[in-house]
């Protein structure tokens, strides 16, 4: 595994960049830091290059990828249209942790990233080392999060080895993630534009850059089939079963000790606010209430820690759902394969 210093600017005498970047334009699939999550990279223009990331991660062929660029020049080239809302999103939000929709130019990619749709995923992550690879490669670059599919998304290069050694090229460290949630994905070919995905950027952020902005309505209604094919699987998972809880500490450490009385091992991930008041067999804080940039910032670190440990169940205390509460939720309940813990039974706000 590669060091890579994270404050490194646009330097391309690095020799792991130019290392990553000429295995990138060979045909390897290379992960790479961006400031969400660790990113599995490969040639967008190459089948055999894109079919490398299906089978390192053993994604299903009908989960389109993302394209990362490293100038919003390269956007022209790769797309039909970008209108006048598209634009001021890019001036505004890139780069950074939003993936915006646009109708692809037909020839321009491999059909395998975009899985066969008339439209392509793009964005301009903001990390100097991804910037700098993907411009040092000179290719559009094809990257989904660079963990086994199913598995939490990698927020440092040893989640990535962890699921991927052996699989893949190479991968440069950079550190930790900072985000530590996926982009939001946001479907510009559409108006209003739509939230397929909540992500990094919150939807009031973008509400108030653009006005209106509608939410795609399976976030809210778990009984609709999602209009984003890979919000349809099941994701995030841990190996112990996971359930998102919601209600009183009191309530939560009475369930907890009934478990425990079953003979059943518990762990708990919950914002530190509610681990200093419950006690549990393996406890996990994850950020505080008061920032929950800091709750996103380790969820899935913190979602790993428990396969290190050997606890029966798992307990996920829920967050307010504003800001990147959303996005911290969407990923909580998909670990969780919706199963809920809930004090009165109609407080379910998901
Ligand atoms: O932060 C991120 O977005 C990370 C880093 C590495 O950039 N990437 C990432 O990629 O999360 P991935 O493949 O794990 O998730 C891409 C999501 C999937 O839910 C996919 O279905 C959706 O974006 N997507 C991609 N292209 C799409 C399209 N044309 N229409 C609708 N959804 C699309
Ligand atoms: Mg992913």
């Amino acid at each position: 595994m590669w060091s890579v210093d994270k404050n490194v600017d646009k330097d391309f005498d690095y020799p792991q960049i130019k290392k990553a970047a000429q295995l990138l334009r060979d045909g390897n699939t290379v992960a790479f830091p961006t400031e969400t999550v660790y990113g599995l990279g490969a040639d967008a223009t190459s089948d055999q290059a894109v079919q490398g990331i299906f089978n390192a991660k053993g994604r299903p062929s009908d989960n389109p990828l993302i394209v990362h660029i490293s100038s919003a020049s390269q956007l022209t080239e790769l797309v039909l249209h970008v209108d006048h809302t598209a634009k001021a999103l890019i001036e505004h939000f890139w780069p950074g942790p939003l993936t915006l929709i646009f109708k692809k130019k037909p020839g321009v990619f491999s059909e395998m990233v975009t899985a066969g749709l008339d439209t392509v995923g793009i964005r301009m992550p903001n990390h100097p080392v991804a910037l700098a690879v993907i411009e040092e490669a000179g290719k559009p670059v094809a990257a989904p999060s660079a963990n086994r599919s199913g598995k939490p998304s990698p927020t440092s290069a040893q989640h990535v080895y962890h699921d991927l050694n052996g699989r893949i090229a190479a991968i440069i460290d950079g550190g930790e993630t900072g985000v530590g949630v996926e982009s939001t994905v946001l479907d510009c070919t559409v108006t209003p534009p739509m939230i397929l995905r909540p992500g990094g950027v919150s939807a009031e952020e973008i509400r108030d850059w653009i006005g209106e902005v509608v939410v795609d309505p399976s976030l809210e209604d778990w009984d609709e089939k999602p209009k984003s094919p890979g919000m349809k699987y099941t994701h995030y998972a841990p190996t112990a079963p996971l359930f998102v809880t919601k209600g009183s500490h009191q309530w939560l450490q009475e369930t907890i000790a009934a478990y425990q009385q079953d003979g059943k091992k518990v762990g708990l991930l919950a914002p530190i606010e509610t681990i200093n008041h419950i006690k549990a067999d393996f406890l996990v804080a994850c950020g505080t209430e008061d920032d929950l940039s800091t709750t996103a910032h380790s969820l899935y670190e913190s979602i790993r820690a428990f396969d290190e440990e050997a606890v029966d169940i798992i307990l996920a205390q829920s967050v307010e759902l504003r800001g990147i509460g959303v996005a911290i939720m969407n990923r909580l309940v998909k670990a969780a394969g919706h199963k809920w813990l809930i004090e009165h039974q109609d407080d379910r706000s998901l």
